[in-house]
């Protein structure tokens, strides 16, 4: 048996949901390229079309949206065990918490029934972005505010949000991101919740499993890092030192390099279009001169490895603009992606069999069991 560290190169399942060319920078959902999803489709109907596979008809849209809407709101049970969640916890960890609460509330489980499928796919799409909203409210002490039934999906989340409606191109920005984020074939968090999906649990325990995974800073939580490291570094003629201090020190530069891309991820690409755009409506953000400065700095010292701003890189920049506070970057990435993961889970089910891969055991060989002042051993930590 040949072991290859973090499955690199390993099919595990065959998916018809997204591809990535990792070499060309091109990444499409159910072969429409990222691109034209990002500024042609809404992230509902990129959702629709992630799970079921074809885009929607203008009935099959207008009924997932009324669908969606109507099941925005969470039970005040939801509320209140948020309530005692510690204010200084992370948002990703009361999500996970929140997600698989919800596998309480509906824990009818009919996983072969598409009528079941159809209304978990809504509660979630729903009910996610309600929860990371009502946890921000209510760790500052305040009461979650509604959702608004005249406000599309990605406007009503940035209202439930920030308290105030915002204007339109934000909110389009921000549907935007969300289509960026939806999906991306096998990463951490995906084969997280196909896993999970694989022993047929309810799709609660399959996204709250993806939420896990996603809150690690090599995953979805790199976003939050990179701010971090953009202001550490503090003004562009600082980047280079910065790099080369890293590389010397063999540190990951948040927000770059990617399993999967050998170029720049095509999705951070379009978001350093999008921060643009927000910064010349809203204001410019002095952190991307340095950004920019940054990646400049590495195309020279890391692009001969093949490595380059990945999707993390620009979100932070635009999610701050957005009003959108730091440790909600990962959460919000969650929102989107759930579309992702239930893709997954669907298709999983269509062609189920349980993960259970081998490992190659370094133990040590069968031994005797001593009583304890027979033993002379010092703790292996
Ligand atoms: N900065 C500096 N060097 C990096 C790097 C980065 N962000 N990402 C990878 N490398 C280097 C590694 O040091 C390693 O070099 P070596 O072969 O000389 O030891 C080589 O590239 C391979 O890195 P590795 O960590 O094995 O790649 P991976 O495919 O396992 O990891 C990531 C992929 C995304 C986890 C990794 O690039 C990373 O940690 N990036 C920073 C976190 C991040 O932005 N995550 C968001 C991903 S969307």
């Amino acid at each position: 048996m040949t072991l290859r560290p973090g499955l690199e190169g390993v099919p595990v399942t065959q998916s018809a949901i997204c591809d990535i060319d990792g070499l060309q920078g091109n990444l499409t959902y159910r072969g429409y390229p990222i691109g034209e999803l990002a500024s042609q489709s809404s992230f509902l109907e990129t959702t629709y079309l992630l799970i079921w596979g074809d885009l929607p008809s203008p009935q099959q849209l207008r009924d997932f949206e009324a669908e969606v809407q109507m099941h925005r709101r969470v039970s005040f049970r939801v509320r209140d065990m948020m309530k005692c969640f510690p204010a200084s916890g992370h948002p990703m960890d009361a999500l996970q918490s929140c997600a698989a609460s919800l596998g309480l509330f509906y824990s009818r489980r009919a996983i072969d029934n598409p009528q079941y499928i159809y209304d978990a796919v809504v509660r979630l799409i729903a009910k996610i972005p309600t929860m990371v909203a009502a946890f921000q409210l209510i760790r500052k002490g305040q009461d979650p505010i509604q959702p608004r039934d005249d406000l599309a999906y990605s406007a009503n989340f940035l209202y439930m949000l920030t308290e105030k409606e915002q204007d339109p191109l934000a909110s389009r920005i921000f549907d935007r991101c969300l289509i960026l984020h939806a999906e991306h074939s096998l990463n951490a968090s995906t084969f997280s919740a196909r896993v999970t999906a694989s022993t047929l649990t309810d799709p609660y325990a399959v996204v709250a499993s993806a939420v896990g995974t996603l809150a690690g800073p090599l995953h979805g939580g790199a976003n939050e890092d990179v701010l971090a490291m953009l202001e550490e570094i503090g003004s562009p003629e600082k980047a280079g030192v910065y790099l080369d201090k890293a590389i010397a020190n063999k540190l990951k530069v948040m927000g770059f390099g990617h399993r999967e891309y050998r170029v720049k991820d095509p999705r951070a690409s379009i978001l350093q279009e999008l921060a643009e755009e927000l910064f010349a409506r809203f204001g410019k953000d002095e952190m991307y001169e340095v950004a920019k400065a940054l990646e400049n700095e590495a195309t020279h010292r890391l692009g001969p490895k093949g490595i380059f701003p990945n999707v993390d890189f620009y979100s932070g920049l635009v999610y701050r603009k957005l009003g959108i506070p730091r440790d909600l970057f990962t959460p919000v990435f969650a929102i989107s992606r759930v579309a992702g993961w239930l893709a997954h889970w669907r298709e999983q089910l269509g062609a189920n069999r349980i993960f259970r891969p081998s490992q190659i055991y370094t133990g040590v060989q069968a031994r005797r069991w001593m009583p304890p002042e027979e033993r002379n051993q010092t703790r292996n930590n």
